[in-house]
């Protein structure tokens, strides 16, 4: 397995650009099997999450073809409707691909995803919702079995405990759109990956009214047409671009950054002084200068509040911003697995329940080798040792490639001195000790 060496407190200089949108993309992909027409989708991040939801659909009989590295040609002229439990278990979103199969299908059989470490992932209100256009819904060793041969349009509240599901909704959505009759979702999910997803539908002949809004209105077609749609990029990546040059020496264009799709961050980020800039619609400019900024206090909710996915690299710039601030976790209650690899680093961090109480500190981190748990855990780990001092060794960086397309080669474009290699090449116990 490799490892990223990380040698921090190196001055970050010049322009880095964030890949296609991986919560986009997946549910987008997963759209394709709506068709028979080909449908070829640009701006696709090279990512390992993309490229196992690809071989998903080459499972199901869908031809995938791959003309650039980040654009896909998919036509799923006959498809199954079983998705195999040795594959849908292996990624989460693959649960996307119950309302493609049960819109064009009229059934499905869906392996039940894992848990992850973030927290429990049910997908009872996929279900609800569901039931609720009338399809038969059955769990059954370990499969979702959906019979929605007499589905019909419904109204569906799809809020649940903690606020929309953004994948629910994703589902929800691509089943009413070839269901026959109206289907009103309230409490939908809107973030710009569900829009996302609504605007490639539509570019296929979906009728769907409230994109963006948490309510949609959809009139279910007959059939869809093929399309060819570019991805949006990703905020969250983007995100985590802004976070990188916010606690380091930097002075950093980060393109591929739209602010709309940005806000909840970046006024967390105004309040704690960040010296930012708005260069066009998808490019900000940030002036980094460790120590300089103000504590500030973070509650995670669904779009348009602040987003749980950039949650961990938040925790990672306040442990090195003098004074006290509280991250409060409302999505995944148990979203810390960076806390203790960042207190490796000498981060003063203590959990309370659902908050992270940080206690942040004018004298940066130090490097440590650290273990990434999961994929925004391992960002944040990544950008503690670009601020620490000395190397910081991450390792299990598999995690990373789920969602960071060529991260050290980006960061290496800032100056950053990152190096990606066998994890044979860690120092050992008593090589670190000396
Ligand atoms: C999507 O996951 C993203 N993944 C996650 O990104 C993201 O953290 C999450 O949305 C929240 O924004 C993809 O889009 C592939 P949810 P999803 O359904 O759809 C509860 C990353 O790092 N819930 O919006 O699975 C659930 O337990 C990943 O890129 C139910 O209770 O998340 C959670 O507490 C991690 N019942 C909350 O709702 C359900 O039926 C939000 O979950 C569904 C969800």
């Amino acid at each position: 397995m490799d490892v990223l060496r990380i040698t921090g407190s190196q001055p970050l200089e010049g322009t880095i650009t964030a890949s296609g949108a991986k919560n986009a993309c997946l549910p987008i992909f997963a759209a394709t099997l709506l068709t028979g027409e080909t449908c070829v989708i640009e701006n696709a991040p090279d990512l390992s999450d993309v490229r196992f939801m690809g071989k998903l659909l080459e499972a199901l009989g869908a031809e995938v073809e791959r003309p650039a590295p980040n654009t896909w040609r998919i036509t799923a002229k006959e498809i199954a409707h079983r998705a195999p439990y040795d594959l849908v278990r292996k990624m989460r979103a693959s649960v996307c691909l119950l309302g493609p199969l049960v819109a064009r299908m009229k059934q499905a059989e869906v392996s039940l995803p894992g848990g992850c470490v973030i927290g429990p992932r049910p997908i009872d209100l996929h279900l609800k919702g569901l039931s609720k256009l009338g399809c038969e819904v059955e769990v059954k060793n370990g499969y979702v079995f959906v019979d929605a041969k007499n589905a019909h349009g419904g109204h569906v509240f799809l809020g649940g405990r903690h606020g929309s599901t953004v994948t629910g909704t994703a589902n929800l959505v691509m089943a009413a759109v070839m269901t026959p009759g109206i289907t009103r979702i309230e409490s939908a999910a809107c973030e710009p990956e569900v829009v996302d997803l609504c605007k490639m539908l539509l570019s296929m002949g979906a009728k769907i009214d409230g994109v963006g809004s948490h309510a949609l209105t959809i009139e279910g077609v007959e059939r869809l047409g093929g399309t060819t749609f570019r991805v949006i990029n990703d905020r969250i990546e983007a995100g985590s671009f802004l976070l990188a040059a916010a606690m380091t020496e930097s002075n950093v264009r980060v393109e591929g950054a739209e602010a709309e799709h940005l806000a909840a961050l970046l006024d967390k980020l105004e309040e704690a002084g960040l010296d930012y800039s708005i260069e066009s619609a998808d490019a900000i400019r940030v002036r980094g200068k460790p120590g300089s900024l103000k504590p500030v206090d973070i509650i995670t909710l669904p779009h348009p509040g602040y987003p749980t996915d950039v949650q961990a690299q938040m925790c990672t710039l306040m442990s090195m911003t003098p004074g006290l601030s509280i991250i409060t976790e409302r999505i995944y209650p148990n979203r810390f697995m960076h806390v203790p690899e960042l207190q490796r680093m000498g981060a003063d961090i203590a959990i309370e329940g659902a908050s992270a109480i940080i206690k942040g500190k004018s004298s940066p981190l130090s490097g440590a080798p650290v273990m990434a748990s999961d994929l925004r855990a391992s960002a944040a780990l990544v950008l503690a040792g670009l601020a620490a001092t000395g190397d910081t060794w991450v390792q299990r960086i598999y995690h990373l490639d789920r969602g960071y397309e060529k991260l050290d080669e980006k960061l290496r474009g800032l100056g950053a001195k990152v190096e990606r290699l066998p994890d044979s090449e860690m120092p050992k116990d008593e090589d670190t000790a000396a």
